[in-house]
């Protein structure tokens, strides 16, 4: 049955001008169509106007429609959260506790703990059990307005385990109604035993990993934690060049915690983003706007390790395309609230109200290559959409800290209302 959501107070549509993630002024404009509806039909959305509009030109389906009234709330595509670590077993409360207590983060991991700790826990775990916890979570993303999550692999660091990750993701994609786009990421740590041997490691992920990702269609991207004391930037390259070679975008954790020019390799290797950034140099900027590298910024990390925020607005300035995400993982992001990253991102890296829009929807879609599919409220595309109880999209971040969603229509049906 064809569904038409009417009467929205305001209708964000993100719909633009031109094809590909938005840049500078671009991402300021969102499209509001004031009393704004959207007719549905099967998955995909059919017409995006005023009542009047929709009703002259799809009479029959807009008779025949269910209608949901969204009279007094605003309309918007279907978060996308486009950078998670989302299956993973255990958690890691216990660090956060050190951290509190004085420890760095990359002490901690030195010293075992950290991605080492979560790698031993989802060893642990059967497929069962992470399949279970994943889907628990994927409900608590639904319960926020997120309809597509991107999940990384990189906490089994063999294959027998990385395998493991990749096909939760993988049969989550086929039973949960959230979309789950793949990312490889099993240069995420040298494990412990290839201590000194780190060339090794790199080896393994090259000559028998990739190969079997790509094999076995497990997943679109590959990505590498290039970072002091973990994968140097030759070796990153070298992993994102391979992966290359058997299909798989480039994608890197660049210059977290130290500057490691983790920028400039995105572009050089032609990243479709670079994700982190916090200490991202101003060339390694200027690099990205040129090669036109998405910045995933993840302040939620920064909150939580307490470290500083990535120069969103600088790079907004500069005419990098810059998407947002939680990052969640059970170490330095333990958070599904992608509303609550929004509003960090708008208080701590100068984003205004629109570009985090922006930041959350299209761009972010296009982070994961999905932007001619989702992100924005057009005809054609999926109906991927929030009705949220509030009166306009300012009072999204201004009423901060709360769960604004009202229903969600995922694939063109209500899955929660
Ligand atoms: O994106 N930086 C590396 N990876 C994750 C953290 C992983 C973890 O601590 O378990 C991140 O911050
Ligand atoms: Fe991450």
């Amino acid at each position: 049955m064809p569904t038409l959501i009417k009467n929205a107070n305001e209708v964000i549509t993100l719909k633009g001008d031109r094809k590909g993630p938005r840049t500078k002024e671009a991402m300021k404009e969102i499209g509001i169509i004031k009393n704004g509806s959207i007719l549905i039909d099967q998955d995909q959305i059919v017409a995006v106007g005023t009542l009047e509009e929709i009703q002259r030109e799809h009479p029959q389906l807009a008779m025949d429609a269910e209608v949901i009234d969204a009279a007094g709330k605003i309309v918007m595509p279907g978060l996308v959260d486009c950078h998670t670590h989302l299956v993973h077993g255990g958690t890691r409360e216990n660090e956060f506790n050190m951290r509190l207590n004085g420890f760095t983060y990359m002490e901690i991991m030195n010293a075992g703990g950290g991605i080492h700790s979560t790698t031993k826990s989802t060893r642990q775990a059967s497929f069962e059990d992470l399949y279970e916890k994943t889907f628990n979570h994927l409900n608590e993303f639904l319960k926020y307005g997120v309809t597509t999550v991107e999940a990384k692999s990189g906490y089994g660091l063999d294959w027998e385990n990385e395998k493991k990750q990749l096909e939760v993701a993988k049969k989550l994609q086929e039973t949960h109604v959230i979309d789950i786009v793949s990312t490889f990421m099993g240069a995420h740590a040298v494990p412990i035993d290839y201590k000194g041997r780190e060339d090794e490691f790199v080896d393994i992920i090259i000559n028998q990993m990739l190969p079997k990702v790509a094999e076995e269609n497990l997943a679109e991207f590959n990505d590498v934690f290039c970072e002091k004391g973990v994968f140097t930037p030759e070796q990153s390259r070298k992993i994102l060049e391979v992966g290359k070679l058997y299909g798989l975008t480039p994608k890197i954790h660049a210059d977290e915690i130290e500057p490691y020019e983790g920028a400039e390799l995105a572009a050089e290797v032609g990243a479709i983003s670079a994700e982190h950034l916090l200490v991202a140099s101003d060339e390694g900027i200027r690099k990205m706007a040129e090669a036109g590298t998405i910045a995933v910024l993840l302040p939620g990390t920064a909150f939580f390790l307490r470290a500083p925020f990535a120069r969103g607005r600088l790079m907004i300035d500069e005419g990098v395309p810059v998407a947002i995400s939680t990052d969640f993982n059970p170490g330095s992001s333990p958070t599904i609230s992608l509303p609550f990253i929004m509003n960090l991102a708008c208080m701590n890296m100068g984003l205004t109200l629109e570009e985090v829009l922006t930041a959350t929807t299209v761009n972010a879609a296009y982070a994961i290559n999905r932007g001619d599919q989702i992100g924005s409220l057009e005809k054609g595309k999926k109906a991927d959409i929030l009705v949220l109880n509030v009166a306009n999209y300012k009072q999204l971040q201004y009423y901060y800290g709360m769960n604004h969603t009202h229903i969600v229509v995922k694939n063109g049906k209500v899955v929660l209302k």
